[in-house]
């Protein structure tokens, strides 16, 4: 019930206002986001790398209706990913990319701009030495996402997806992306999705993200595991138990269980930290509240002894 509340309003221009106006929630995003432009994430990434764990950046922003905007935030990569080739960080450092930040929302041609706007990035990591993946919005953009994403490994092999075991799709998108040289991130899904397309009952989201799993691990790819849940992290473990380390890696959001990053990475594992930038920083928060009610209570705490 609060988590479809929170992701309601993660949609809601008012309640965008309203939670952005209050001066005193600035400190409680700080713990989820790196800061507001590229110096502050660049900042970030070599802290993070400084212990041995790895990066992806994004920069945040979501459902851009507008073209300049669109374009504005492929620059904003191409700064960033010129800034990690300079300081050294590219070759533990990738992007994360929302379709929906560079036009796929657009009224006309989204889907062909989002695609050239996403080459456009895919060109700048390269030239940086690193990659890109792209992120998966809610399941109305899942076969768009799909689509330039097999485009865009025509010319960018390396360039991955996210999956989102929530969907009743993705056990088959996984088979279909399990193959050599296929970078995949499995997460549960943090959208608000209808069952006809998505799992309702959080156990049977966690069985469907086992079954995704096993399939990716046994298959030629290269799978990343995107998820807090010790328990699916238990598991990909055991699945992996064949694999040579570098042929998968662990993945968390920043701010989340930083001192499990830690260990998982002190053990010698791959593991990368999504590290999101920017002053966009509304829709994801909202659903970083949404994934736990302790956020919430957390949220209001600092609101009321500030
Ligand atoms: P679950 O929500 O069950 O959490 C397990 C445990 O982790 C909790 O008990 C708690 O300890 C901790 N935890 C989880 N979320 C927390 C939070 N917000 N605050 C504090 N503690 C928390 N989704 C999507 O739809 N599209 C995408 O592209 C991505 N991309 C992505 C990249 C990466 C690297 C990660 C890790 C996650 C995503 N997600 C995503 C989000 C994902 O779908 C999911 O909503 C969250 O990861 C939470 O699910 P868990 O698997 O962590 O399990």
């Amino acid at each position: 019930m609060l988590r479809s509340t929170l992701l309601a309003a993660s949609r809601s221009g008012a309640v965008r206002g309203l939670v952005e106006r209050t001066p005193l929630t600035r400190p409680v995003v700080k713990r989820f986001i790196s800061g507001d432009d590229t110096a502050a994430a660049v900042a970030t990434t070599g802290e993070v790398l400084a212990d041995g764990r790895y990066v992806t950046l994004d920069h945040l922003g979501e459902d851009t209706r507008d073209a300049e905007q669109a374009s504005g935030t492929v620059e904003a990569y191409e700064v960033l990913l010129r800034r990690l080739a300079e300081v050294g960080y590219a070759d533990r450092a990738e992007v994360s990319v929302k379709l929906s930040a560079v036009g796929q929302f657009l009224p006309k041609d989204g889907e062909k701009i989002a695609l050239e706007n996403a080459r456009r990035i895919c060109v700048a990591a390269d030239a940086a030495g690193t990659t890109v993946t792209l992120d998966m919005e809610d399941h109305t953009t899942t076969d768009s996402t799909l689509d330039i994403l097999r485009e865009l490994r025509v010319d960018f092999p390396r360039v991955g997806a996210v999956l989102q075991a929530y969907l009743k799709r993705t056990e088959q998108d996984c088979r279909d992306l399990a193959h050599a040289g296929s970078r995949v991130r499995l997460c549960k899904g943090a959208y608000k999705e209808p069952a006809a397309v998505a799992f309702q009952d959080k156990t049977e989201v966690d069985r469907s993200y086992v079954r995704c799993l096993k399939v990716l691990m046994a298959g030629a790819g290269y799978p990343m595991v995107a998820s807090h849940d010790p328990r699916l992290i238990a598991i990909a473990h055991d699945l992996a138990a064949h694999r040579a380390p570098d042929t998968y890696e662990y993945q968390m959001l920043f701010g989340i269980r930083p001192e499990e990053q830690r260990r998982l990475a002190a053990e010698g594992n791959r593991m990368r930290v999504y590290v999101p930038y920017g002053d966009e920083w509304y829709g994801y928060f909202m659903r970083r509240l949404a994934e736990r009610p302790a956020n919430v209570a957390f949220f209001l705490r600092a609101l009321i002894t500030r």
